[in-house]
């Protein structure tokens, strides 16, 4: 992993400021609801099209998990290669429209573990998605993960839950796991987040004792919406970890 001297300066100011930040579930439903949706990607992740050799290793018939995953449409790009996929995203209207929008019919049925949630399922049976929050769903028995692709979730929790999530996504990996993450660095003092800044530093403290942490890349991801932000400045990196 890049240590401190390898890293930009500009990379340098710490995540204190935003380590109060609370977003609840109720506000990231709201987000739906009034289309602040400017994180979707309606042709999928470039990076994770990059590095999608390095991910599945030429390997079939994996289980892939999509931690908070809005309506990515990446899900469908696993479900085609023949994989199971596995999401969970807090609102109902974004599972809805990624199954509409993917022409894939699907069936819906309560969870009796946790109240009012659901789980909705491809025709097919090889996409589910969880509508509960995350770190609710240690309550329903979904199995290990081969893969998991973490874009817009772990840099979308509060920074106070980073511990919970990473116990989470840990109680999760398979034997011979790969957990891709993307991460954001950013001045935090301009912008209060979601989505967050995760220095490097955090993502090894939450992850570093089981798992090892490879930088695959560093993309400058400045778009117009951030700049109205007030950023002049924000990097995604990529990072593989692997069984240690
Ligand atoms: C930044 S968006 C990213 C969505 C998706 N990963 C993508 O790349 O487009 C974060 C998503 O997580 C959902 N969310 C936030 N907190 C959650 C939680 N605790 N459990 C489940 N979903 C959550 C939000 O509704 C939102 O759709």
């Amino acid at each position: 992993m890049a240590d401190a001297t390898s890293l930009r300066v500009k990379e340098l100011p710490n995540a204190e400021v935003q380590k109060n930040r609370v977003l609840t579930l109720e506000e990231w439903q709201d987000r739906w609801v009034t289309r602040n949706i400017g994180f979707h990607q309606e042709q999928g992740h470039w990076l994770l099209k990059k590095h999608l050799d390095t991910f599945l290793k030429g390997q079939s018939g994996l289980r892939v998990f999509f931690p908070l995953c809005g309506k990515a449409v990446e899900m469908k790009w696993f479900a085609d290669r023949g994989h199971t996929v596995v999401g969970v995203e807090i609102s109902e209207i974004a599972i809805r429209e990624f199954f509409t929008e993917q022409n894939l019919s699907y069936t819906e049925k309560p969870l009796t573990e946790i109240a009012g949630a659901k789980v909705f399922m491809s025709s097919s049976g090889n996409i589910s998605v969880y509508c509960c929050s995350l770190f609710d769903l240690p309550r329903v028995n979904i199995g290990k993960f081969d893969r998991i692709w973490d874009r817009g979730s772990l840099v979308a929790i509060n920074p106070g839950d980073h511990d919970r999530y990473a116990d989470v996504i840990l109680s999760l990996l398979n034997k011979g796991f790969h957990y891709l993450v993307a991460i954001l660095s950013y001045d935090p003092t301009k912008h209060a987040g979601p989505p967050f800044y995760v220095p490097d530093a955090e993502l090894k403290r939450l992850f570093g004792k089981k798992c090892s942490i490879q930088f695959l890349e560093e993309a400058d991801a400045l778009e117009e919406r951030h700049k109205a932000w007030g950023l002049d400045y924000i990097f995604e990196k990529l990072y593989l970890l692997t069984e240690k």
